[in-house]
């Protein structure tokens, strides 16, 4: 699957990118990240990609033609006939694991990262497909967005987790949350492990860990919990 990224701030992705699971999955050629500046793309002779709102108003607006570029940039030398293009805004719907499980199939994702005050709408009429969120809050740009957009995304393609890494049984997979966990020590500041996971007892585990998952998703998560039990 291939990310295509356009944003101002190029820079921001390569520590995360360069870590980790996503390195991983970069470097066993499972995801591939391409990151494109938008002000290369600007006509302007000092690189402008923003100007003044129409009607006036704070702060400044990116300006359609350089995103427009980077745009056919890519669909152009990657050959993309049917373009899913992400712009990253608190006004778009608020991701979650069932859009990440849906764009996992997807063989590309262009993901437009704004900054300012907006882009100029005519982009989004133009080439936008989707407007995601990440939640009810009001970050400066769209970068983090993308990375978390990325992140969950590429973590349900096959082959990028490996077995114990496995997102079989994680919170959201069947709309209740993770039970918890414990590892050694035994005991810990006095705290014990509970008595049933050292049992050796599958069955009894197993019934113990739902019945944890329940209970913490009945109390945190009530709307989830009604869902879970539909
Ligand atoms: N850009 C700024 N805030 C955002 C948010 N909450 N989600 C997605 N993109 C954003």
């Amino acid at each position: 699957m291939r990310f295509h990224i356009m944003t101002l701030f190029p820079e921001i992705f390569n520590s995360y990118m360069n870590e980790s699971i996503m390195k991983r999955a970069v470097e066993k050629g499972i995801i591939e990240v391409n990151i494109y500046n938008i002000r290369d793309f600007s006509n302007n002779k000092h690189k402008k990609v923003d100007d003044y709102p129409f009607g006036g108003g704070a702060g400044m607006v990116m300006t359609p033609q350089p995103i427009y570029d980077t745009y056919k940039h890519i669909i152009d030398t990657h050959n993309i006939k049917e373009p899913r293009v992400v712009y990253l805004t608190p006004k778009g719907k608020t991701h979650n694991q069932t859009i990440a499980s849906d764009m996992s199939k997807l063989d590309d994702v262009i993901l437009l990262c704004g900054h300012y005050e907006g882009i100029d709408q005519r982009i989004i009429d133009l080439i936008v497909t989707d407007e995601i969120s990440i939640g009810d809050y009001v970050l400066t740009g769209g970068e983090l967005p993308a990375l978390i957009l990325i992140d969950s995304i590429s973590r349900l393609i096959s082959g990028v987790l490996n077995q114990d890494e496995s997102f079989e049984e994680e919170s959201f997979s069947n709309d209740l949350l993770e039970y918890p966990h414990y590892t050694r020590p035994r005991e810990f500041m006095e705290m014990t492990v509970p008595d049933v996971l050292l049992s050796g007892n599958h069955k009894k585990i197993e019934e113990w860990r739902n019945d944890e998952s329940v209970r913490i998703t009945k109390e945190r998560r009530p709307d989830l919990y009604k869902k879970a039990c539909k």
